[in-house]
Order: structure tokens, then sequence, then C-alpha cells
């Protein structure tokens, strides 16, 4: 598995250009591209990142990273996912990066999503769905979303880099993402979750083996 999302990282950087404004998203796969940017350095005008621990890990291979704000439209997002459909809608946020990534996502002209093979499914929702909410939102949030059919689970111990906390969703089957994306985010209180459709990836690099197969939404 490792070797896959080596592989799918390794693969994403031709799709960096000369200038490139670059998003870095988060999580093991994401952590591969980091340990192997240098190889395009020179190809990066700025860099900007959606976590905490991935701006550490940037700034240790000697990267300087900026906010969003300061960067404008980045060219290519490159970044994770938990599950991935054929159609290029996504669950994200296991690491509980989802509000930052979804932000970077929407500004950038093109996402290119990398996965290892185990992430390719053909409905999503058995990857528990997280979903970030302000603290005091979480009781009701969590009945809310017993209504729509998932239980949700309060992630204990952690807090997200925006200070919030993340519930993990069970046993939703994802039918109409785009649709479910808004519904859970129309809820007072969650800033926002894991479903990845509204703003969809562009490209998919799939790790299979020492290989990798693309997929381009044209
Ligand atoms: C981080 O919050 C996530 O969205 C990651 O992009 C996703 O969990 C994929 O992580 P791995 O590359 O570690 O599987």
């Amino acid at each position: 598995m490792n070797n896959e999302k080596k592989a799918a990282a390794i693969k994403s950087l031709e799709y960096i250009e000369h200038d490139c404004v670059l998003g870095v998203g988060t999580g093991s796969t994401v952590n591969y591209l980091i340990s192997e940017l240098h190889q395009v350095k020179h190809k990066i005008k700025l860099i900007t990142s959606s976590s905490e621990a991935s701006t550490a890990l940037l700034e240790e291979q000697g990267f300087t990273t900026d906010d969003l704000s300061s960067v404008g439209t980045p060219d290519l997002y490159i970044d994770g996912a938990d599950e991935i459909t054929k159609n290029f809608h996504m669950i994200k946020g296991g690491g509980g990066a989802l509000t930052r990534e979804k932000i970077i996502a929407h500004a950038s002209n093109q996402f290119i999503c990398i996965v290892d093979n185990s992430k390719l499914v053909d409905v999503l929702g058995s990857f528990p769905l997280p979903i970030e909410v302000i603290p005091m939102a979480k009781s009701m949030v969590s009945r809310e979303i017993a209504i729509l059919g998932g239980q949700a689970e309060l992630r204990h111990g952690f807090t997200t880099d925006n200070g919030n906390l993340i519930l993990d969703v069970h046993n939703l089957k994802i039918i109409d993402p785009p649709l479910l994306e808004k519904k859970i985010n129309n809820l007072p209180g969650v800033v926002t979750n894991g479903i990845f459709a509204l703003r969809s990836a562009d490209v998919i690099i799939i790790g299979t083996g020492d290989q990798t197969e693309t997929i381009e939404n044209d």
C-alpha cells in the first residue's frame, strides 16, 4: 500500500509546471509528495498547505509556505483521499484537515487526488464521514445526523487546526454525494463535512503495485 501511495505521489510531480502556485494537502500519501518535492523546487513559485502538520514538513524540506490569502489562486492542489469514486467524488478528513482542504481545493484551478488502490470505491460511506463542528453544536448535530440515518461518534482527544471538534459518522450510504454534502453543511454549527463532491477532483492518480493509473475528468 505504501509503495502505491509513493508511486501516485511521484507521478503527480509531472503536473507541476514552471512558476507553479501549489497547494499541498495532508496525510500519509501527501507526505510522500512532500519528501519528493525537492525534485521540482525550481518550478514552484509559491506554496500553501492545508494543515500545520504539512506546513512543518514542508519547512523541514526547505520550503517557505504562505497562507492561501496571500498566494491567490493556486494552479494546482494535490491531496489524498479516504475514499474516491470514478465520478471523482471523495470522502476526506481522516486526518481532520478537511476544512482547510476544502477551502484550498475550492480556490484552486486544478485538483489532483493521489491515492493507493484501496481508496477506490463504487459508493462512498464505508469510511466514516468526518464532520468538523463548533464544539457547542456537537450533540445537536449528532441528533440531526441520526435523522439522516448515520451514527455520529466524537473523535476523542482531537481538536482541529481551527479549534473545533470532529464527528465521525458511521453507516451512511452516500448515494447522492452533492446533495448530502449540501444538507450536512446547512446544519448550524457544522463548519464543513468531508464529502468533496461540489468541488470534486479533476484528476485521480491511483497507485497499483509500483505502477500508476491516471483518470482525468474531461
Ligand atoms: C486529511 O484530513 C485527509 O483528508 C487526507 O487527505 C486523507 O485522510 C488521506 O490520508 P492518507 O493519505 O493518509 O490515506
